[in-house]
């Protein structure tokens, strides 16, 4: 039975105007509360620090004269310090370990050293010395680093490792992240990782950095470590399959584009060391490809200009130009006339000078 609509009564002025009031502040609310929560979740998106390319550490390499240099040439890679020794941030000259430039960020601190309380205590200082994340080191395999029970040595011992980043967990709110290898030795068992990540993910570490390789602690120089011990890039791509609720990083070998892009289609970020070091020009392709960021990179002579200011201002805090200068020779690495300007920056009579202006021999301004 179809029913006849209802006559509809005239609302009265009052009303008109109290709904009108009603429907202008819900569309207010509405829009605060959306704006509110784009607002929240861009903080927190700014505090989640983004890892899908980051540059390794590596001692006597990524210090902040080489990291400031691959910031030019990447605005999103996660940078690493060189590892640094617990007992030197703690008895040692805080400032000349850790300071780095503002534009470093995203920017971690890497840890070496073991003991909950003394990695603790670092955490805090990483976080009000304005870092990132600290990195613990499990993947370092000299002998002097096994002498002080720490690095590699310690993948042998989970639970230690599990202690310690709770502890510094608990000290900071900055991410505490491990970096670590594959196995020890010839133990090529898959166990034997999946477990250690395991315990450490219990202990709340939620992202893990794994070389591709063993380490194997007796034999084998750092350097050889680096080169000798097979890449299984499957065991990492294993760990990811089986955790997939943790962040895995694959680190070790990666030195093409491709080879990043292929990666991240089995875990969730690629790191690169030594390539990185050597042909510093392939990283300006990582903001597009990695991150979509439309923005053109700098070119070389922008980078030189850059440079040129960086070190006149180094120089003038004391800061020696040969210092600088060793880690930014790659630069026009594979172009005409690269080897002439690396051996111009690499001659001890031009770098005694302590002149910026030699960053331009050979090249036209
Ligand atoms: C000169 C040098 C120093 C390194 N120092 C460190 C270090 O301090 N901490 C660390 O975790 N790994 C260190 N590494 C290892 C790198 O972080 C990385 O795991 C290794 O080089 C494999 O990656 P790649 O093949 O992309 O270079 C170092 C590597 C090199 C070449």
């Amino acid at each position: 039975m179809a029913c006849a609509p209802l006559a509809k009564s005239k609302p009265s002025a009052v009303k008109r105007k109290y709904v009108n009031f009603v429907n202008f502040n819900h569309e207010v609310a509405q829009h605060w509360a959306i704006f509110l929560m784009g607002w929240w979740l861009s903080m927190l998106d700014k505090s989640k620090v983004n890892r899908r390319f980051s540059v390794a550490p590596m001692l006597d390499w990524t210090d902040k004269h080489c990291r400031f240099f691959h910031r030019l040439l990447s605005r999103n890679a996660l940078l690493y310090t060189e590892m640094i020794n617990v007992h030197a941030i703690l008895r040692g000259d805080k400032a000349r370990h850790l300071d780095f430039d503002a534009s470093e960020h995203p920017l971690a601190l890497q840890l070496g050293g073991s003991g909950a309380h003394l990695l603790a205590q670092c955490a805090k200082i990483a976080q009000d010395w304005g870092y990132d994340e600290v990195n613990l080191n499990c993947g370092c395999p000299s002998e002097r680093v096994q002498s002080g029970a720490f690095g590699a040595c310690l993948m042998a011992e989970p639970q230690t490792v599990a202690d310690a980043v709770k502890a510094m967990r608990d000290a900071c709110e900055i991410d505490v992240t491990v970096k670590h290898r594959i196995g020890l030795d010839k133990n090529e068992s898959y166990d034997f990782v999946r477990d250690f990540v395991g315990a450490v993910a219990q202990a709340g570490c939620s992202t893990f950095i794994v070389h591709a390789r063993n380490a194997w602690l007796k034999g084998l120089s750092p350097k050889e470590n680096r080169d000798i011990p097979p890449l299984r890039y499957d065991v990492v791509h294993a760990l990811k399959r089986d955790f997939p609720e943790l962040e895995i990083i694959v680190n070790g070998g990666v030195a093409t584009m491709d080879a990043v892009t292929e990666q991240l289609t089995h875990v969730d970020g690629v790191m690169v060391g030594r390539h990185a070091y050597h042909d510093p020009y392939w990283l300006a392709q990582i903001d597009g490809a990695v991150y979509g960021d439309p923005q053109t990179p700098l070119t070389r002579i922008e980078i030189l200009t850059q440079l040129e200011a960086y070190a006149r201002a180094q120089m003038a805090l004391g800061v020696p130009l040969r210092v600088m200068t060793k880690h930014w020779l790659g630069l026009f690495h594979g172009e005409a006339g690269a080897r002439a300007w690396r051996r111009h920056l690499s001659d001890s009579k031009v770098l005694a000078l302590n002149d910026a202006a030699c960053l331009w021999f050979g090249v036209a301004r």
